[in-house]
């Protein structure tokens, strides 16, 4: 990655979403990955990157246990870590979060110098992350490089080709990608989270109040476009001509539908997705299979 050029992290959200846009120009479609993996390898403009744990995953961990469980799973008198997932982990922070709660977690990304980031900056900050519980103790942590569309990534987990995960932290990953990819996004988080009623897709909804018309990334991401395609898993939804999402209340349920089981502000979340005057916009919500 260059060091030559000045970091720009902390830039106003405008120009941030006006600098991304550019960008994307030349990655449409499926073909947005690849505009990720191009801004880690340049390494000069990375906007999303916080640095730090996400405050909205750390309440929903905290003050959210009756809803999400702990990180040990008690089922059919087997006790285990829980199996935790961040897709698209960019530098790793809350998948470090996570293993200090005691999960065993993996944060996937598609770009190469995001994982080698992740693991610099895991053997750095080990520190900032202190076990939670010391009954729970800290779990594994992996960093690995993969599509999340495809399943080759699995192997290398060492949990199996067929792996399930019983947490799937989603953020700034739905938002990230063309609306188009939002049916295989669906899809795709139905069949890796494990079918049981301990098992939670956990998803931090942002940017909520961004007019759709305004393009991405970060794209629109209204409670109802969660609801719809998680509703809704791999169908076409409905969108209007300025990008937001028009549900269909006839439309017959889908049998692989996730069903949302907590829908909430969290206590505190990154800045970005506040308002001018500190009030939270993001909201966290919690799905399960049926
Ligand atoms: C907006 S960034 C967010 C990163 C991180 N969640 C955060 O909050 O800092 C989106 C990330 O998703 C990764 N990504 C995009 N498409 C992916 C894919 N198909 N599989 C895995 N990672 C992907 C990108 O490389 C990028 O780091």
């Amino acid at each position: 990655m260059s060091d030559s050029k000045p970091f720009r992290r902390d830039l106003p959200f405008e120009e941030a979403h006006a600098g991304l846009k550019r960008h994307f120009a030349t990655f449409q479609g499926p073909k947005y990955a690849e505009g990720w993996a191009a801004l880690w390898a340049d390494g000069g403009f990375l906007p999303w990157d916080r640095m730090a744990p996400s405050p909205a995953l750390a309440d929903t961990l905290i003050n959210h246990v009756e809803v999400i469980g702990r990180a040990i799973l008690d089922e059919d008198g087997q006790t285990r870590r829980k199996r935790a997932l961040v897709p698209g982990c960019g530098r790793g922070v809350d998948v470090l979060l996570l293993q200090s709660f005691g999960y065993d977690a993996v944060g996937l990304e598609y770009s190469k110098d995001a994982v080698k980031a992740c693991e610099e900056y895991a053997r750095e900050h080990a520190d900032d992350f202190p076990v939670h519980d010391e009954k729970i103790g800290r779990g594994s942590i992996q960093f690995v490089q993969g599509d999340f569309y495809s399943d080759e990534w699995l192997e290398k987990t060492g949990f199996g080709k067929d792996a399930k995960f019983d947490l799937i932290y989603d953020y700034t990953f739905f938002c990230a990608m063309d609306p188009k990819m939002r049916p295989s996004w669906a899809m795709r988080m139905t069949e890796l989270l494990r079918k049981s009623s301990q098992a939670n897709l956990i998803c931090l909804e942002f940017p909520t109040t961004k007019p759709a018309a305004a393009g991405g990334p970060p794209f629109a991401s209204s409670p109802k476009a969660y609801l719809e395609h998680l509703s809704y898993p791999g169908e076409e939804i409905k969108y209007d001509a300025e990008g937001n999402v028009v549900p269909n209340p006839q439309a017959p349920s889908s049998p692989g539908a996730l069903e949302r089981v907590g829908h909430w502000h969290p206590a505190d979340t990154h800045k970005v997705g506040k308002d001018a005057d500190g009030k939270v916009e993001d909201y966290v919500s919690v799905w399960r299979h049926h």
